[in-house]
């Protein structure tokens, strides 16, 4: 077999947060004090994913009578740890078994197959619950936003991952591997990812979680070369060590960089150790290098600049991995467009008692899971805080009830987390016969009518 290679490459591209309303002046009707010793307060998180499961686990964990329910529009949970992680990551995944924990608590409850902001209203759960955390991470793509962007054969990196990893939505993609060449645009770990998957020899994916279906289309794939192009250089990039290692050492593959990208690059980061989870781990000093786009700042605030300079580079498929993106998920809820996050403070939605955010949308579509861990941490510890101060509503609140009964009224049937383990199981024994984890269940008819709804 012809080797198959990688090449690095940089290209040029062209590239209000207001304040709670002071503590001490409560809006008024959040102001009496919360009865801790009766009421059990009620707590809804939308989102299952890291953020909305570690916020679950740290509210559990710091009130002993809170009860937490989770709001999934998925049959199933955990969200980027099972639609986005790669399938070659499996210890990645093992975040699944605390969440589960968490899941199984008498105070939790997961509601998967509800779509907050269609099947039910953010006011509605704001008026059932004490609070409401947002917890939906970003699930559009980074548009490009240059001519040609809807041709085919430029696909978004975030739908080509959806589809090996059996996200529903996302199994009509079909992406078409016949050519020779693809090109990635971006320098993030998503683009390692897609760049490995494409370019590792599929027995070593048979024993994995990746669907079949992507797997036979991998088994046909004629691609020998991917590019990985940036905008920046070496020193910028936005992937980690360990990935860029991971790609170095793929058996039957050679990485290509281009020397020109790498010129001088050992005096300027003399005395640097790289960071093992930042890519741009290297800070350099004024003045830093130039790569095929033009550096202008110093540091991470090195920006990228046209050059002007134009180079083609002929390919059958192109990735664009320039970052995912947040939606406003509910007229109600502000939103800010243009970073993309609802805004907040400490996790605090703007002017609205009851409301918090934690994971993607309350920060931007950056960080692994221990840092989403993080923050999910801290929004919870701010929501118990309001609590003990008395800052939410007072008495006692209809939790699930109340929405259920809309729910109903509406014909929308939720799954629950034993759905879910009815599910986890048919697919773990569909993996066996074939040596894989699990075959992921990928149509959500299908899975319904195992659930017998
Ligand atoms: C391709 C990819 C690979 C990654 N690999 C790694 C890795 O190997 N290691 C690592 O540490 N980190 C990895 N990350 C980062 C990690 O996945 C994120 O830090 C983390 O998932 C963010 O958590 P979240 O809960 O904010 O968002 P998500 O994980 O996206 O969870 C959001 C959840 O909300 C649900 N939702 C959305 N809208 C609604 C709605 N309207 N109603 C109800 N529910 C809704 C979604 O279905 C989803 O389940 C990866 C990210 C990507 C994109
Ligand atoms: N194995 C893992 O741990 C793993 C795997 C996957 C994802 N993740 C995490 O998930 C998060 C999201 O990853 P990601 O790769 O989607 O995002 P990311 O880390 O933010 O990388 C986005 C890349 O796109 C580039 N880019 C953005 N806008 C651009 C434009 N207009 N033109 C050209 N290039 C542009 C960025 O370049 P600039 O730097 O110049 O902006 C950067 O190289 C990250 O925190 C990542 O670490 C982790």
């Amino acid at each position: 077999m012809a080797p198959r290679c990688w090449r690095w490459w940089s290209w040029s591209a062209w590239p209000g947060v207001r304040p709670l309303p002071s503590r001490s002046t409560p809006t008024p009707g959040f102001c009496k004090k919360f009865s801790t010793q009766e009421t059990t307060p009620q707590i809804c998180v939308v989102g299952s994913g890291p953020a909305g499961f570690y916020t679950a686990q740290h509210l559990l964990k710091h009130h002993t009578r809170a009860h937490v329910d989770i709001y999934e529009k998925q049959l199933v949970p955990f969200g980027l740890v099972r639609f986005g992680v790669a399938p070659d990551h499996p210890e990645v995944k093992n975040v699944i078994n605390t969440f589960t924990q968490t899941a199984r608590s008498d105070r939790c409850a997961f509601r998967g197959n509800v779509v907050v902001g269609r099947d039910v209203s953010v006011p509605e759960l704001r008026e059932a619950y004490h609070a409401v955390v947002l917890s939906y991470g970003a699930e559009d793509h980074q548009p490009l936003e240059i001519p040609g962007e809807e041709l085919p054969g430029v696909v978004s990196a975030r739908a080509f991952v959806g589809w090996y990893n059996g996200l529903p939505e996302n199994q009509k993609l079909a992406p078409d591997l016949s050519c020779d060449t693809a090109v990635i645009l971006g320098q993030g770990n998503v683009a390692l990812d897609v760049a490995r998957i494409l370019l590792t020899p599929p027995e070593h994916l048979e024993k994995t979680d990746i669907t079949e279906v992507a797997l036979g289309v991998l088994r046909q794939s004629r691609v020998k070369t991917v590019w990985i192009v940036g905008r920046r250089g070496p020193l910028q990039v936005a992937f980690t060590i360990k990935e860029l290692r991971e790609m170095i050492q793929l058996p039957g593959t050679q990485p290509i960089l281009d020397p020109s990208d790498f010129l001088g690059l050992q005096d300027r980061i003399k005395g640097e150790g790289p960071k093992a989870r930042s890519g741009r781990g290297c800070p350099h000093p004024p003045g830093s290098y130039q790569t095929g786009g033009e550096s202008h700042g110093v540091g991470e605030s090195t920006r990228a600049v046209p050059t002007g300079d134009v180079e083609d580079l002929p390919c059958g498929l192109l990735l664009s991995s320039v970052g995912y993106k947040s939606r406003p998920i509910d007229p109600s809820v502000p939103f800010d467009p243009k970073l993309g996050i609802i805004p907040n403070t400490e996790g605090r939605v703007v002017n609205a008692p009851g409301l918090y955010c934690s994971g993607w949308v309350k920060r931007g579509p950056t960080g692994v899971i221990t840092t989403t861990m993080t923050d999910s941490f801290l929004t919870s510890q701010v929501l118990l805080k309001d609590l003990k101060a008395g800052l939410l509503p007072s008495g006692p609140r209809p939790g699930y009830t109340a929405i259920q009964a809309l729910l109903s009224d509406r014909g929308v049937r939720p799954v629950s987390f034993s759905d879910w383990e009815k599910l986890d199981a048919e697919e773990v024994a569909r993996g066996q016969g074939t040596g894989k984890p699990r075959e992921k269940l990928v149509d959500r008819r299908e899975m319904l009518q195992l659930l017998g709804h």
